[in-house]
């Protein structure tokens, strides 16, 4: 049986094309995506979310929207990607589908709340942006605990450097865990089983000009390897990582991955807010991946973009 999902993300090209992914994964049955105001502007990267689904022709998941601010923002420049998204030549011919016109989305916690109330077989969450919405989920309604199977997070930097570069940083913390520190404490706080992507893996796997060049083949033939392609496109240039795709392979084929259990902290305050340690006697455990198939991976991504 499909394991069902919900996916909240913050709106970059990564994000976008895992949500993608586990949309169209023959192992996942994606019940909602949550687009949170990280790395976007949420109501960009919702109303490209909806036309992508258009595009691909993609049913049954609920797209939602939050557009609280998250408490460290990401850089404006980055976020501004998504009205580039927003605005692709390639959508600019497609007829918004009955069920999405002149619909708002649901917010985030409504929907997942709903999902998760309603469900029967407890549900995988997988977060590729801040954990801003996911945290007080989980903390305001501790029976939801045997209601979810296992929270999948992109984040977290343990025997590399981060990647936030903000004034007054030290440069030891990963963006989605430094842009909510308090939610991914909370989150650590919660019963749930969690597995972490962290940026230890994701470098070992740029986006490569000979992964495009695969995408490309396809391209004439395949509107998601069309879409993928466009997207990763527009970051060319970029020090760029599968860091969310990864993620979503984790959920679509653990197999692929080599995770180690844990125990971890994070910090909430100071110059390493939101750096993730491991911790010998105290924190939580978790499974951290430390190392993946690239192949594996690589071809899991293109036999799915490919089939459509
Ligand atoms: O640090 C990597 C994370 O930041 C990814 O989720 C990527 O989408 C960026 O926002
Ligand atoms: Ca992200």
């Amino acid at each position: 049986m499909p394991k069902p999902v919900l996916h909240d993300h913050d709106g970059h090209v990564d994000d976008i094309l895992s949500a993608v992914l586990l949309w169209m994964a023959p192992e996942i049955d994606l019940q909602a995506i949550g687009i949170t105001n990280g790395d976007c502007f949420a109501d960009q990267a919702y109303s490209a979310m909806v036309k992508i689904a258009t595009y691909l022709q993609l049913e049954g998941a609920e797209i939602a929207v939050t557009e609280d601010a998250v408490p460290n923002p990401f850089p404006d420049n980055w976020r501004k990607e998504s009205f580039i998204i927003n605005e692709l030549p390639l959508f600019s011919e497609i007829e918004m589908r009955r069920s999405y016109q002149q619909k708002q989305g649901r917010k985030i916690e409504s929907v997942f709340y709903d999902c998760l109330n309603n469900t029967k077989t407890p549900m995988t969450i997988v977060t590729t942006g801040p954990l801003t919405n996911v945290a007080p989920l989980l903390k305001d309604n501790p029976d939801f605990k045997g209601k979810v199977e296992e929270l999948v997070i992109m984040g977290g930097a343990f025997n590399v450097p981060g990647n936030v570069q903000e004034e007054g940083h030290d440069g030891s913390a990963e963006w989605n865990i430094y842009a909510d520190p308090e939610a991914f404490k909370a989150t650590l706080d919660s019963k749930v089983p969690i597995k972490l992507i962290p940026l230890d893996v994701t470098n070992q796997l740029p986006v490569t000009k000979e992964f495009l060049g695969l995408l490309d083949e396809f391209s004439d033939r395949s509107r998601g390897c069309t879409l993928a392609l466009r997207l990763w496109s527009l970051v060319k240039g970029f020090e760029y990582y599968f860091w969310d795709t990864l993620t979503a392979a984790a959920t679509i084929k653990p197999d692929l991955y080599t995770f180690k259990e844990m125990r971890i902290d994070v910090a909430t305050q100071g110059k390493s807010m939101g750096r993730t340690s491991t911790s010998l006697f105290g924190g939580r455990k978790v499974h951290v991946a430390t190392s993946v198939d690239k192949e594996g991976f690589e071809s899991l991504l293109l036999s799915i973009f490919k089939s459509r």
